[in-house]
């Protein structure tokens, strides 16, 4: 895809306020996403439904003859970085935007042994702590960027799979779906990822479907408070399975979600959690169940056009991470509502929760509806938001490099 030539100059001429002069290099583009349905779930190795979106993060880069890596970001907030390419890359201290960069080249560094440094030129029109991953969006552009400076090329799903665990650096243990969409996302298309392989089933939209993303004025920063949150999700729903593989209810069986949802299904499952186990870990592993088995509703919903079906599975879906999970807030579930009341068919936190984004689902008939309901709720609270709140969602095409050239 071509981009515009005022996006390349705008790129070319902030590399070079920042590093002089561009002779040449790449440019790696690596979108966000947003999550439809299957939320919390990634890291049981259980499928979820995101689409790509058309905000993106851009990388310009070009190599170096020794080891160092320079960053730059067209945003002031985020100031200059350098560190050295090694298998053991000190982490900048926590929340620190380069260690999406670092987080990259380490991986990089220890699984192809890189030894040429990048400066690098940071930029994006995707909101950071939002829920739309413009940090898997940071790790993937700069993995990418750093890897052809290299001459090293991967297959998107091995790439995939590697920046996830690459990610994990920052100290989020955060699952691949992010990087796997970031990299694997198709025009038109949603996605159901399958994991541990990654696998993609590419599902195209219906053209009269539409997904609106707002915001609910709360930071979600998942380096900050929300990663402790995060982690203690996923360290409850292993001590719900140790439980339940504990209970005698299950002896021989298959010792994941995954795997105990493939031989039992959902419900069997959900019917013994509720006799071995109680309190919050019956309510999280309940989670991990029901979403299990609304994906694969939301799925068939996309792929017959059923989109109050498809709606009904995202309500669910949020109340579920409400009540079960633990990961919303008062602002993100007055949003919910507020979309429903204005024409949604269905609306959910999506991305990690504790604040961020919201997904609405409408038909295209009702969008303007929609738009003018979210609109008022913004209308009348300040935002220091350096972002529109509202966007509507174009499900677009995966992360790509190319040489970066001028016309
Ligand atoms: C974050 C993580 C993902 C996933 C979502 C919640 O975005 O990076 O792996 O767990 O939260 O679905």
């Amino acid at each position: 895809m071509a981009e515009s030539d005022a996006d390349l100059s705008a790129l070319g001429a902030g590399f070079q306020a920042h590093f002089g002069a561009l002779r040449a290099g790449v440019v790696a583009r690596a979108p966000g996403r947003v999550n439809l349905i299957g939320e919390h779930v990634d890291y049981n190795d259980l499928p979820v439904l995101p689409m790509a979106l058309g905000q993106r993060t851009s990388i310009v880069a070009q190599p170096r003859d020794d080891r160092r890596v320079r960053c730059a970001s067209a945003k002031s907030r985020f100031g200059p970085r350098e560190f050295e390419l090694s298998a053991e890359i000190a982490r900048s201290p926590q929340g620190d935007w380069c260690n999406y960069v670092k987080a990259a080249a380490q991986a990089l560094v220890r699984e192809f042994g890189l030894e040429r440094g990048a400066d690098l030129f940071v930029s994006s029109d995707l909101p950071s702590s939002a829920g739309l991953s413009s940090s898997s969006a940071l790790v993937v552009a700069a993995g990418l960027a750093l890897a052809a400076v290299n001459g090293v090329a991967l297959e998107p799903l091995d790439f995939a799979e590697r920046m996830a665990r690459a990610e994990r650096y920052v100290g989020v243990e955060s699952g691949g779906m992010d990087q796997a969409i970031c990299l694997l996302g198709r025009d038109g298309h949603a996605l159901k990822l399958d994991f541990a392989p990654l696998r993609a089933e590419a599902l195209p939209c219906p053209g009269d479907w539409r997904f609106v993303v707002a915001h609910s004025l709360v930071e979600a920063d998942k380096s900050g408070a929300a990663r402790e949150a995060y982690n203690q999700r996923r360290a409850e729903c292993a001590a719900a399975l140790e439980l339940l593989l504990a209970s005698g209810e299950l002896q021989g069986e298959p010792r994941s979600y995954r795997g105990l949802l493939e031989v039992h299904g959902a419900e069997k499952l959900a019917w013994i959690a509720e006799r071995v186990l109680a309190g919050e870990l019956l309510a999280r592993a309940r989670h991990q169940l029901s979403e299990f088995a609304r994906v694969q509703q939301a799925r068939k919903c996309l792929v017959c056009a059923d989109a109050e079906g498809f709606g009904e599975a995202l309500d669910e879906s949020h109340a579920s991470l409400r009540d079960d999970y633990s990961v919303s807030c008062p602002e993100l579930d007055a949003l919910v509502e507020l979309a429903r009341a204005s024409g949604a068919l269905g609306a959910r936190l999506t991305g990690a929760g504790f604040g961020g984004c919201i997904v609405a689902f409408a038909r295209e008939t009702s969008l303007e509806r929609l738009l003018a309901g979210l609109g008022r709720h913004y209308a009348s609270r300040a935002s220091a938001l350096e972002f529109e709140p509202v966007l509507v969602a174009r499900p677009s095409r995966g992360a790509w490099v190319e040489p970066f050239e001028l016309r």
